[in-house]
């Protein structure tokens, strides 16, 4: 399989997103553990190298997971991780970003995970208004704090996530990213100008919700007629197909894809196998519900 760095690690183009380990909603035990832990080993064994996961999902339960199943951690496993946000006992998702709190959720994470040094952090921006006044964090903060962290030698590279082309810019003139975690997929491209950005400047750009995602709200790529229609003609599944054609649209994408399922992590890990063809990129061209 293909790689692309991540700063100074370079890794597998197909990696895991944990955050559909956890119960519904992002909250609470596994639906069944065994199967949780299953995942996670058999992505490893299928030369998964870059994980990705937050404190807040369950919280405390994917990383509980990850260490439970993977520790000690084979050599070149990049763990990497998000700071920013908080879950109340409803699930709600509470922004963090106070520098204090950003330092302490590194801290959490690297004792959860038990490593000395996370592959990365992303900075994850709230993307809605933060009612709280003491929430209202200046980004050159908050990126001043994971600088210090940097430095530190808590973690190799710092991200940033659910950020503007501006944000993304800026970040990276100030303390320099090695990746960025926005929504993207076949489906909604609107993020298009960011992934270009990151493109140019060799930045890892790492779309989350490569599928459409768990929640109720967004476009699901397994769903979507056109998609449904290319892959059955190439033998191959919708979400094959849309993992694919990230994987063909920029060599800097990097995908994390999330499931709770060892059959849906083997299939998507096939998605690197697959060379479409011109008549299907442009086919697949017209299939995204939310344009750039
Ligand atoms: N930075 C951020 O703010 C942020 C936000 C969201 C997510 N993330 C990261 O990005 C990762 C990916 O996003 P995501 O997990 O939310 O969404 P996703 O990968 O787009 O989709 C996950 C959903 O797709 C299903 N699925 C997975 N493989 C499938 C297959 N082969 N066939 C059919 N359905 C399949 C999963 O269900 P099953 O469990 O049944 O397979 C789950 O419902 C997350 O795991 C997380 O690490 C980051």
């Amino acid at each position: 399989m293909d790689t692309y760095a991540i700063g100074d690690l370079r890794v597998h183009r197909i990696g895991f997103g944990a955050m559909q380990l956890p119960g519904r909603g992002v909250m609470g035990p596994p639906r069944d553990r065994d199967e949780a832990l299953a995942v996670l080993r058999r992505a490893v064994d299928l030369g998964v190298d870059h994980i990705d996961t937050a404190q807040y999902y369950g919280p405390d339960v994917s990383n509980e997971l990850i260490h439970a199943a993977l520790h000690p951690y084979p050599d070149g496993l990049v763990l990497v991780t998000k700071v920013g946000s908080l879950r109340d006992a409803d699930g709600a998702w509470l922004p963090a970003q106070r520098p204090e709190q950003l330092r302490d959720a590194v801290e959490e994470n690297l004792r959860s995970l038990g490593v000395e040094r996370l592959g990365a952090v992303n900075l994850r921006l709230m993307d809605h208004p933060v009612g709280d006044p003491g929430q209202r964090v200046p980004m050159e903060d908050q990126l001043a704090e994971l600088a210090a962290l940097r430095a530190e030698g808590k973690l190799a590279g710092i991200g940033i996530s659910t950020a503007s082309r501006e944000q993304v810019e800026a970040a990276d003139d100030l303390v320099g990213i090695v990746c960025v975690q926005n929504a993207f997929s076949l489906l909604d491209r609107s993020d298009a100008d960011v992934l270009e950005l990151c493109h140019r400047r060799g930045i890892a750009y790492v779309p989350y919700f490569p599928l459409g995602s768990a929640f109720p709200h967004t476009p699901k790529v397994t769903e979507d007629a056109t998609v449904r229609a290319v892959a059955a003609r190439r033998g191959v599944t919708p979400a094959q197909l849309g993992l694919a054609w990230l994987l063909a649209h920029r060599e800097n994408i990097l995908l994390i894809p999330g499931t709770s399922r060892v059959s849906h992590l083997e299939e998507n890990l096939h998605a690197a196998d697959i060379e479409l063809t011109a008549a299907e990129e442009a086919e697949l061209a017209a299939a995204g519900t939310i344009a750039q």
